[in-house]
């Protein structure tokens, strides 16, 4: 499974980057704001920014909401550097926006997926990435990860080749749950990354060690 983080913090980026264990990540036009990065060019030096320092797949999402100005966006983005990936919501433009740019071979990310017959249509449209958003659901009081469940059943029968992105993570337990269930990628906060290392036996255990390892030197 690979390892994105779900932010358009450069520290935080830099901090994951520095285990080794990052694979890619994720933004959207809120994580941007939070940044207070504003403006197209401020915006698009900042998506390079982050492409050169992670060197794998960086999710950018396009604004617009019809055809033409979702491949517009796209066609920019995809402009910025190779590793971009164009994250675009799942709505009727934007599985035309997915089958032409897949046609093109422009990754994309199909995004605020929140059903199995989402995940079908984004699938044939031929998306790389699909992003359900377990935390969204978990919110309003359905089971997200019972939907990465159903999605990878379905991925499997017919043979698909969209890779499952479990998004909307808020907790380290949610890493393991979608691992278990089937997802191929998860992004992040880093927080919950961090989280994964946390066990009070390895903090005693350890303790124990160094403590013996002290007496045994005198
Ligand atoms: O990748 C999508 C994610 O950023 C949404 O997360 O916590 O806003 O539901 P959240």
């Amino acid at each position: 499974m690979k390892f994105f983080i779900d932010t358009a913090n450069i520290d935080q980026i830099t901090e994951a980057k520095s285990l080794g264990i990052l694979d890619g990540v994720t933004t959207n036009p809120s994580l941007m704001a939070m940044e207070g990065i504003k403006g197209k060019d401020n915006i698009f030096k900042h998506y390079a920014k982050i492409c050169d320092l992670v060197q794998g797949d960086v999710s950018a999402e396009v604004i617009s909401t019809d055809y033409e100005g979702m491949l517009r966006e796209a066609y920019e983005l995809a402009e910025i550097s190779e590793h971009i990936v164009v994250k675009i919501p799942i709505i009727k433009d934007g599985i035309k926006a997915i089958c032409k740019l897949n046609d093109e071979g422009i990754k994309t990310n199909c995004t605020l997926v929140f059903s199995a017959g989402q995940a079908i249509l984004a699938a044939k449209a031929g998306a790389t990435y699909l992003s359900p958003f377990i935390g969204r659901i978990d919110d309003s009081n359905w089971d997200g990860m019972l939907l990465i469940k159903e999605i990878a059943e379905i991925y499997a029968v017919q043979g698909y080749d969209t890779m499952i992105l479990a998004a909307s993570i808020r907790s380290s337990r949610q890493i393991v749950d979608a691992a278990r269930y089937g997802a191929d990628v998860i992004t992040s906060p880093l927080s919950s990354i961090l989280g994964l290392l946390k066990h009070p036996l390895t903090d005693l255990g350890l303790e124990k060690f160094l403590a013996d390892h002290r007496k045994s030197q005198g």
